[in-house]
């Protein structure tokens, strides 16, 4: 199974992808054997892109878009296509919904090109993807706490609003595997909102006894 957890920056991606892992992993089943990971960066190697991409000093569009589809074609080559070959269950911060939604909807790159890219890298489609909602203000005051901003965080509330409706056009076009959780509750609100989505998933797979 492949899941991604998608969503602003400071929407709490993170928190409740461990908490995700945690809950399937403590199932002691199949579904429990867990591979967590990220994008940008989550391979050997990855920090130097993650690195590149999130530092000042890129201009062109397209070489922002280029490193995270590079990023992905070594994540995807590295640990992603392994794992579910070997039949676990993949949990990815952030993947092709967060390309459509940062380098198209906020920074106003075709879209249909990218999804072309996307076909030519061949990058597996996720099973289900988990869009954490967050209004854009709501996350900027989490991401303002935590102290130093990357260089995407740091371009404001107004480029996050159009990265938001990206992802808002993306579950309401593929609805079905897309589905939309509000962010805007309690840790634990909404870390059982999410485990109950993949438990009904996979029961809809017939594979909830597994977990
Ligand atoms: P990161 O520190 O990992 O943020 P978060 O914890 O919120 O995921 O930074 C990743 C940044 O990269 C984030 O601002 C979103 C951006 N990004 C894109 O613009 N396009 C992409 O394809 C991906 C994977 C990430």
């Amino acid at each position: 199974m492949f899941l991604t957890l998608e969503g602003i920056d400071g929407c709490g991606k993170t928190t409740q992808a461990r908490l995700l892992s945690e809950r399937l992993r403590r199932s002691g089943t199949a579904c429990g054997d867990v591979v967590w990971t990220k994008e940008p960066g989550g391979w050997t190697g990855g920090d130097k892109i993650r690195e590149l991409v999130l530092r000042d000093g890129l201009e062109h569009p397209l070489s922002e878009l280029f490193l995270f589809l590079a990023d992905r074609c070594e994540h995807v080559l590295q640990v992603i296509a392994p794992a579910l070959k070997e039949g676990k269950t993949v949990i990815c911060e952030r993947y092709t919904d967060s390309t459509l939604a940062y380098q198209s909807w906020g920074r106003g790159l075709p879209m249909e090109r990218i999804e072309d890219l996307f076909r030519w890298c061949g990058f597996p489609s996720p099973d289900l993807t988990i869009w954490i909602d967050l209004p854009a203000p709501a996350a900027y005051h989490r991401m303002a706490g935590r102290g130093r901003m990357d260089r995407l965080e740091e371009e404001g509330t107004v480029f996050l609003e159009k990265v938001r409706s990206g992802f808002a056009f993306l579950a309401e076009r593929d609805r079905a595997r897309i589905v939309r959780i509000d962010g805007d509750k309690d840790i634990p609100g909404i870390s059982a909102e999410i485990i109950d989505t993949v438990l009904a998933f996979l029961s809809r797979r017939g594979k909830e006894r597994d977990c």
